[in-house]
């Protein structure tokens, strides 16, 4: 039996807050995970009902939910504009554990965009302005030549944000904790808010 499986053995769900214990996990996976401990896939879904996924990095997380950036004009800018119903889902490998999230999906105050897209590296600031992402690139020129138009458009001051280039914030009303169990035995436990507070059960694997 693997070190991490004994180690799941030992799991107590007894967090009032499915943030609390999520930020827990969150941080044992950033001394394991040899990087991008915050990375997630982030299901949408196009009017048609039919769903994409990618995966993004988790910026933010507290009770009010989880934030992330992104291009408002990318595919999931644009499937987000008319269906807020989103599904985040982070895996950690070394953990052997699974969180899910489900809610809606709302625009961060610009302000706080702002300040977050001011502490990025340059190099980040220009390529937000120069990649129209999820748009076809017909050339593969055409990207560079755009990120030495914005470099030269910026020379000597602060890249400004562009209005396309958002924050988000999913406001968690599921949440399902996973954690490998030996002979797939694993443990499943959910909260579904429930007014101020949340209910919480235990599911079959
Ligand atoms: C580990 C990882 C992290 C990523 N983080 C982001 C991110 O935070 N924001 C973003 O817009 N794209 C991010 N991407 C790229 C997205 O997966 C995706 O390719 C891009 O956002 C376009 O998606 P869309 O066409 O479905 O809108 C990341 C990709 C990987 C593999």
């Amino acid at each position: 039996m693997s070190e991490k499986i004994k180690y799941n053995d030992m799991l107590v769900f007894d967090s009032k807050e499915p943030i609390y214990l999520f930020k827990d996990w969150l941080e044992l996976a950033a001394e394991t995970e040899p990087n991008n401990p915050n990375a997630f896939a982030l299901a949408t879904v196009n009017s048609n009902g039919a769903p994409s996924v990618r995966m993004l990095l988790l910026k933010e997380v507290n009770s009010d939910g989880l934030v992330f950036y992104t291009n408002s004009n990318s595919r999931k800018g644009q499937e987000l504009a008319k269906n807020p119903y989103a599904s985040m889902c982070f895996y950690w490998k070394t953990l052997a554990r699974q969180v899910r999230f489900e809610g809606l999906v709302r625009e961060i105050k610009s302000e706080i965009a702002d300040q977050y897209f001011a502490s990025r590296s340059r190099g980040s600031q220009i390529g937000a302005w120069a990649s129209d992402q999820s748009q076809e690139l017909f050339e593969k020129n055409d990207l560079e030549e755009k990120v030495l138009f914005y470099e030269e458009k910026f020379t000597d001051v602060e890249v400004p944000r562009p209005k396309f280039w958002r924050g988000y914030r999913l406001k968690h009303e599921k949440v399902e904790f996973w954690a490998e169990k030996t002979f797939r035995l694993h443990d499943r436990y959910v909260y579904d808010r429930s007014g101020n507070t949340w209910k919480t059960k235990r599911l079959y694997p």
